[in-house]
């Protein structure tokens, strides 16, 4: 038994997945999971114009990637699929948003193998999610950084850019609460000199971090966390199930600073409407914001 087995919270994701996966599964003979796993991974490409990017950044081509959930739903063979949608996007740096793994840890090792693999100069970057705190989130953080991943945990990581400069890459580690993600934040911020602030981009499973992003002047905060509540109304993919959530998927701006909450490649329930798995290219650059168009949702471009 794993060290966070007889947690509460364990228990209780393991009882869910039972209950919204294996049980409905089993009694449809395996046909859920089936149609689930054939469900077409969008590949989507938004140009994302920010007034508050530093001109010196020039522009960035960001893999974002989130919601893996590595288990039942996610299953290899699907794992090496995601990760060749990102492969020759020229991309400069990938980011993944947390939940590699939906419950146990064990064989995520293969999924950070592949992404470290795809080539992007700037390296990989990535924070954790809830699930990934369920069973072993040291052999999480373990099995990524065996690969060179970057796992930013409540830190900022500063990267060289091939012309001399800098960009500050900065990550929270999950956490439920607003006050505490904000906390989070503001404390990493304040690693910083102020010259040295704003950080550039920064990754936060939860999008509640987007408040205080906002409030320290964070151009670009990259998001994962709700699936986009897996079902959702067509061409609407902000009205959907995750009605807890107010920033629930897509681009959000305030005040010069902008968010996108991914819906993710996973699932925690074998079911996606109107709301697919998504990889996601961003060319970032400095410009007026303008609402990234919905039409560009469509195959990524090399
Ligand atoms: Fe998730």
């Amino acid at each position: 038994m794993s060290k966070s087995d007889s947690t509460g919270k364990f228990k209780r994701a393991k009882l869910r997945h039972k209950l919204f996966t294996l049980g409905p599964d089993f009694l449809l003979r395996g046909r859920l999971r089936e149609r689930h796993l054939k469900n077409e991974i969008a590949l989507r490409h938004f140009a994302v114009h920010l007034p508050r990017w530093r001109s010196e950044l020039g522009t960035l081509r960001i893999g974002h990637l989130s919601d893996l959930h590595f288990g039942d739903l996610m299953p290899p063979e699907r794992v090496a699929e995601i990760v060749d949608a990102l492969r020759d996007r020229n991309l400069d740096l990938i980011a993944f948003t947390g939940d590699a793994v939906d419950l146990e840890w064990r064989g995520i090792e293969r999924f950070f193998e592949l992404l470290a693999s795809v080539p992007a100069p700037l390296g990989h970057v990535m924070v954790l999610g809830n699930h990934d705190h369920l069973d072993d989130a040291d052999a999480v953080i373990e099995a990524a950084r065996a690969h060179g991943i970057t796992v930013l945990m409540d830190e900022v990581a500063t990267i060289a850019l091939p012309d001399g400069g800098i960009i500050r890459v900065g990550g929270v580690d999950w956490t439920k609460r607003l006050g505490e993600c904000s906390d989070r934040i503001s404390m990493i911020s304040e690693q910083l000199s102020e010259e040295d602030r704003p950080i550039d981009l920064l990754l936060s499973h939860n999008p509640k971090g987007f408040i205080e992003a906002t409030r320290q002047g964070i151009p670009l905060t990259l998001a994962g966390h709700t699936h986009g509540g897996q079902v959702a109304l067509k061409g609407r993919p902000d009205r959907n199930l995750a009605v807890a959530h107010r920033l629930s998927a897509g681009f959000y701006e305030r005040e010069g600073s902008a968010l996108f909450v991914t819906t993710g490649v996973g699932s925690w329930f074998p079911l996606r409407v109107h709301c697919p798995p998504e990889v996601v290219v961003l060319e970032v650059s400095q410009g007026d914001w303008v609402e990234p168009d919905p039409e560009s949702h469509s195959d990524v471009q090399p």
